[in-house]
């Protein structure tokens, strides 16, 4: 018979992760793990949903739905921190769950957060395609600036403007597809990121970042902000699709749009074996670089509705807005808007690499606890990689990233994270009611349950906010979630069979 909770003994699980992670020196530090975290974190949440959500759903307020994103993901990182420093191998929260609350949360949790990492990695190549247009756009030749015809950089499903103001519609997004492919074939490889190139592109992004808010803040129009909150109302977009806009449905609505921009902090926790002393760095690094992208964030979204109105995001400004603000309302700072676009560019890039990378992690994981099929763990005999799983997924993202508009993934990845990020906090509630195994010196997430609570009820609004369309998404998806895994998953099962395998070393995390 099927035990549908039957859990991962943590011996099992430190054992694998010895075995298949030999070699992992503990380097990291509280500082390196900020720097993870900012390194996935900062992406095309802000630099393309700050302006969808203006537009659509908050105009300025759109700071404030940040705030609320900020905070939601604060409580759902604090439970995070204590399953990463209870368990701190080398998982995510997939790992975590088998070990404390049983199988099928596990393949629940799982199964998600392919909504995580698979359909953030195509909202990333997405907006990365945008970027990629305006960059060709700065080179001329003979006067003439280079450019991908509209409808082969945008999805079947988008309408939009051309030239003679006739609505077309795309037929693929070619960039968006090739950028899957080239960071995967990198993946595929085995580079997976160095800690030094990691932190320049940490260091480019924070700068220009700091850079727009404190160049952009004098060209800030008070006209633009006022009012700061607009009143309710309902907006229609080009594509047909109804928002509510203004006042607080608004505001929750620009929440769980821009909640995408916090997506990664949680990848800092699947560095934990890495870590020198993961109970002290695992919360600082979670937190600390939540922190330092809140206070951007707020920052950044304050001065860019600010320089320009919400019709400039509906319209003009929709696609790659924050080139299209600076060369539009800064005058003499077209230098700003090539380093910025490029800047942009490089940033997707490795958060496209982090998405990529956690997604084909969680897979091998899954499959070689027997819940998928066995080839999805196969190692690559030079490269150490799941190559299979990338294959799979180069397929999969490649295909969402080249029909599928991007809001429709994006918000798809926040409703996928948002429900993943609620199982996690009530895992803390049910973790402090079960016998695990307390030591002194782990992380415990303060004030339980109040802080879980205001998880689940903060990170509950948001998936609210997301809309009728999206909750069908998400139930249809977790729906074929267990289909598989009561057809096949708990037939193939190691826990069930008692056939614990080990698999030989994967290509490490981060060289120094
Ligand atoms: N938070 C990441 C981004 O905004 C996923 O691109």
């Amino acid at each position: 018979m099927t035990q549908l909770f039957i859990k991962k003994p943590l011996k099992v699980i430190l054992n694998q992760a010895e075995e298949g992670e030999r070699g992992l020196k503990r380097t990291l530090t509280p500082f390196s793990l900020i720097m993870m975290g900012i390194g996935a974190i900062i992406g095309a949440g802000l630099f393309i949903k700050t302006a969808s959500a203006a537009a659509d759903n908050a105009g300025p307020s759109v700071t404030i739905g940040f705030i609320l994103a900020g905070l939601g993901c604060a409580f759902a990182g604090l439970c995070y921190a204590e399953f990463a420093s209870k368990i701190p191998i080398a998982g995510s929260a997939y790992t975590y769950s088998y070990a404390i609350l049983g199988e099928l949360v596990a393949w629940i949790i799982g199964w998600d957060l392919i909504l995580e990492y698979a359909l953030g990695a195509a909202t990333v190549a997405i907006a990365w395609s945008q970027y990629f247009n305006k960059l060709l756009g700065f080179i001329t030749i003979n006067g003439i600036p280079l450019a991908i015809p509209d409808q082969l950089c945008h999805s079947p499903f988008e309408s939009f403007m051309n030239a003679s103001q006739v609505m077309e519609h795309g037929i693929m997004n070619i960039p968006a597809l090739l950028s899957v492919i080239l960071i995967s074939l990198l993946l595929i490889r085995g580079i997976s990121g160095s800690a030094f190139v990691n932190n320049v592109i940490v260091f480019l992004k924070v700068a220009i970042v700091i850079l727009f808010i404190i160049l952009g803040w004098p060209f800030m129009d008070p006209s633009n902000h006022t009012p700061f909150i607009p009143p309710p109302s309902v907006y229609v977009d080009p594509s047909g699709i109804t928002h509510d806009f203004g006042g607080l449905p608004g505001i929750l609505g620009a929440a769980g749009v821009v909640f995408f921009a916090f997506i990664g902090f949680d990848a800092v926790s699947t560095a934990a074996q890495e870590t020198i002393n993961p109970k002290r760095a695992m919360p600082i690094g979670i937190l600390g670089s939540l922190i330092v992208c809140t206070v951007l964030y707020i920052l950044f979204s304050y001065v860019l509705t600010g320089i320009a109105s919400t019709e400039d995001f509906r319209y003009a400004g929709k696609e790659a807005s924050v080139t299209y603000v600076i060369e539009t309302y800064m005058t003499g700072y077209g230098w700003l808007a090539k380093l910025v676009t490029l800047a942009i560019l490089i940033g997707l890039s490795s958060v496209l690499l982090v998405l990529l990378m956690a997604q084909s992690r969680v897979f091998y994981s899954m499959s070689r606890d027997g819940l998928l099929p066995k080839m999805f763990s196969d190692i690559h005999t030079r490269f150490r990689t799941p190559y299979k799983s990338n294959i799979l997924f180069v397929c999969v993202v490649g295909f969402l990233a080249a029909f599928v508009p991007g809001p429709v993934v994006g918000n798809m990845t926040s409703i996928g994270t948002l429900f993943a990020f609620t199982l996690v906090c009530a895992g803390i509630i049910m973790l402090r009611r079960s016998n695990f195994s307390e030591n002194s010196d782990q992380f415990k997430t303060p004030f339980v349950p109040f802080v879980p609570i205001m998880g689940i009820l903060i990170c509950g609004i948001m998936i609210i906010s997301l809309g009728t369309l999206n909750w069908i998404r998400l139930i249809v998806w977790m729906g074929i979630g267990l289909v598989i895994y009561f057809s096949y998953g708990r037939f193939h099962s190691h826990m069930q069979t008692k056939n614990q395998e080990l698999k030989p070393p994967l290509h490490k995390h981060l060289d120094n």
